[in-house]
């Protein structure tokens, strides 16, 4: 089987660090043709340098990384320093980034790709705020039938909100790109947090990752004893969660993931409810689903193909 093509677009933040790190690790599954990096978690400045400061740990400098959209579509920048701290990356000390940016904008190179490739073998992994994404379909239409599928971290049901009582922070940062992305017509699979305050890093989890004895294994246990400090004391569960390699990972492994064909809206004009990811999951509704809505993953597997594949770096 052929590697599938895939864009991550993504504000990393630690847990997108590990999505890319597992990408990376994993070329006989997934090819990243590029790394689109969008404002979210921190701003778009820092998510620049994050995304190469993880290319060079995964010794993976040749990566193009773009910069994008630096602030939501139509709303102030949210970030998320309270959790990431003040870099987004806090944890490890890790070098500054020698590889360089690419020239051009990340939404002219998700266009040009989609375009170039063939149609329907391109699949766009967003980690972050939905900017890129909808600021691209929004300025080339045409490429909405060319992307083979979106695979997303966002949004919730079951667990409702992370940033507000009602939505996860993504979605929440800017929903009218959310809005755009969720009604574009392409094929979509959410790994919401129903799915994602699954795969909690326990005690015996982060060991593991600390005991491949690599640059990267110490990395990625430090980075997730960083940002767990602030999920303990928050949820007080037996570890903080991995959101968005729960991506890099349903592409690996798709049988490791289990939801629901569902419709699913973005709210947009509520000021409670901003951001909220209405989910039809009991198909209450006749509103036709847009999307397959992930409820569940089986967490020992994909901790143990985690592992496994960040073992494979430096
Ligand atoms: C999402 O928000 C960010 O803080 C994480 O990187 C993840 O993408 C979880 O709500
Ligand atoms: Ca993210």
């Amino acid at each position: 089987m052929t590697a599938r093509k895939i864009i991550i677009d993504t504000d990393p933040g630690q847990d997108d660090a590990v999505a890319i790190l597992l990408a990376l690790a994993s070329p006989e599954d997934l090819e990243v043709l590029g790394i689109t990096c969008v404002a979210g978690n921190v701003p778009l400045e820092l998510t620049t340098r994050n995304a190469r400061i993880v290319c060079e740990l995964a010794g993976f400098p040749q990566t193009k990384v773009f910069a994008g959209c630096d602030r939501p579509l139509g709303r102030n920048l949210v970030t998320a320093e309270h959790v990431h701290g003040k870099t987004g990356l806090d944890g490890p000390t890790l070098p500054e980034p020698t590889m360089p940016l690419q020239d051009g904008h990340a939404v002219d190179f998700l266009i040009d790709t989609l375009r170039r490739e063939p149609a329907g073998s391109v699949t766009l992994c967003p980690l972050g705020p939905l900017t890129n994404i909808a600021t691209a379909l929004e300025k080339a239409p045409d490429i909405a039938p060319r992307i083979r599928e979106i695979v997303l971290m966002g949004g919730a049901y079951f667990e409702v909100g992370n940033i507000t009582p009602t939505a996860e922070f993504n979605i929440y940062v800017d929903p009218e790109a959310a809005k755009i992305v969720f009604g574009a017509g392409v094929p979509l699979v959410v790994l919401p947090l129903d799915c994602t305050h699954k795969a909690l890093v326990t005690t015996p989890r982060n060991d593991a990752f600390r005991a491949l004895g690599t640059r990267v294994g110490t990395a990625v246990a430090q980075m997730t004893d960083f940002f767990e400090r602030f999920d303990l004391a928050k949820y007080g569960s037996e570890g903080a969660p991995l959101h968005d390699p729960c991506v890099t990972a349903y592409l690996i492994a798709p049988h490791l993931f289990s939801g629901r064909h569902i419709n699913v809206e973005i709210e947009t004009e509520s000021t409670l409810c901003r951001g909220m990811t209405v989910a039809d999951w009991w198909g209450v509704t006749d509103r036709a689903p847009n999307a397959l809505f992930i409820g569940d993953l089986d967490a020992d597997h994909f901790f143990a193909l985690l592992t496994e594949r960040l073992g494979r770096l430096s």
